[in-house]
C-alpha cells in the first residue's frame, strides 16, 4: 500500500522520523511520497527520499507561500533532481487562507504548471475554496497529459465527476472518516475505482479512530479500511486497485 502524500519533512517528525518510517513498512506499507510545500521542505523531501528505499518526493510551492516563490529556484531543483522525484506539488489555490492575493496565487500556480509540463511531471494540487478557478486553469493550460491529482478532495460529487471527465485523479485523506464529512463520503463511495488513490497528509488529518493525535503514514490503512466498508468491498482488493492507479500516475514500482 502506498501513502501518496505525507509530510515526513514536517518538524513534527524531527524526533522520531526513523521510527515513523519503520512503523509504516512494518504495518505492511509499500511506499510513501514525501511532499514539498516550499523550497526548504522540498529540499528536505529530497534528502529523505534519497536516503530511504521506497520513499519518493515532490517539490513545489504551496499557495500559502506564493510570495516566496521564485521560478528559477524551483527550476534549479528540477535540474538537480534525483530519480526519486515523482511530481510537482503541492501547488494550487487556497482562498480559504487568503483571498486577497488571488492574482499572485494564480501566477505562481501557472508558473509551476508550466515547469511540470516542461519536465514532464504530474502535478499534485492543493485546492481550498477555489475549485472553479482551478478547473478553469486546468482547462486553459491543459496539463492533463502529464497527470493531475486533486489532493485531499473535499468538493461535491458533481464537481468530482467534472474533474474526472477532464482526466483528473482524486486522492483522499483520513478526513473521509470524519463524521461531518458527508460530501467526501458520497464522493469516495461513488466515483469509479480507477480514478482515485489514498494519502495521509501526515502529520495532519488523522483518520478515526485516532483523530486528534499526530498523523502518521501507517494510518493510511485506517482510511482504506473505512472506504472499503463504505463501498462494501474487500480491503485487499481496493488496496490493489488504488495502488495500481498510484503506480501508474506517479510512474513508480513497489511491492
Ligand atoms: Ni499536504
Amino acid at each position: 500500500m502506498i501513502d501518496t502524500h505525507c509530510h515526513l519533512n514536517d518538524n513534527q517528525f524531527d524526533n522520531d522520523l526513523d521510527k515513523v518510517i519503520n512503523d509504516f513498512f512494518l504495518s505492511g506499507g509499500g511506499a510513501m511520497i514525501c511532499v514539498g510545500a516550499d523550497l526548504k521542505s522540498s529540499m528536505n523531501a529530497k534528502i529523505i527520499a534519497d536516503s530511504n528505499d521506497n520513499i519518493y518526493y515532490t517539490i513545489g510551492v504551496h499557495p500559502d507561500d506564493c510570495d516566496k516563490y521564485n521560478e528559477s529556484e524551483l527550476e534549479d531543483m528540477l535540474l538537480t533532481r534525483s530519480d526519486k522525484l515523482v511530481a510537482i506539488g503541492e501547488i494550487g489555490l487556497d482562498y480559504f487562507h487568503n483571498k486577497e492575493n488571488r492574482a499572485k496565487q494564480i501566477e505562481v500556480f501557472v508558473s509551476q504548471i508550466n515547469l511540470a509540463i516542461k519536465y514532464n511531471l504530474p502535478i499534485v494540487i492543493h485546492c481550498r475554496e477555489a475549485y472553479q478557478d482551478v478547473y478553469n486553469i486546468l482547462k486553459e493550460y491543459s496539463p492533463l497529459k502529464i497527470g493531475v491529482v486533486m489532493h485531499c478532495y473535499s468538493g461535491s460529487l458533481e464537481f468530482a465527476n467534472q474533474l474526472i471527465k477532464l482526466g483528473v485523479k482524486l486522492s483522499f485523506t483520513g478526513s473521509v472518516t470524519f463524521k461531518n464529512a458527508v460530501k467526501a463520503k458520497e464522493v469516495v463511495k461513488n466515483i469509479p475505482l480507477d480514478t482515485f488513490f489514498f494519502e495521509t497528509d501526515a502529520p495532519y488529518l488523522t483518520p478515526e479512530p485516532n483523530r486528534g493525535k499526530r498523523n502518521e503514514p501507517k494510518n493510511v490503512f485506517d482510511t482504506v479500511k473505512y472506504v472499503a466498508s463504505l463501498r462494501e468491498m474487500d480491503v485487499e482488493k481496493i488496496i490493489k486497485i488504488t495502488d495500481q492507479n498510484a503506480k501508474k500516475f506517479f510512474n513508480i514500482e513497489f511491492v
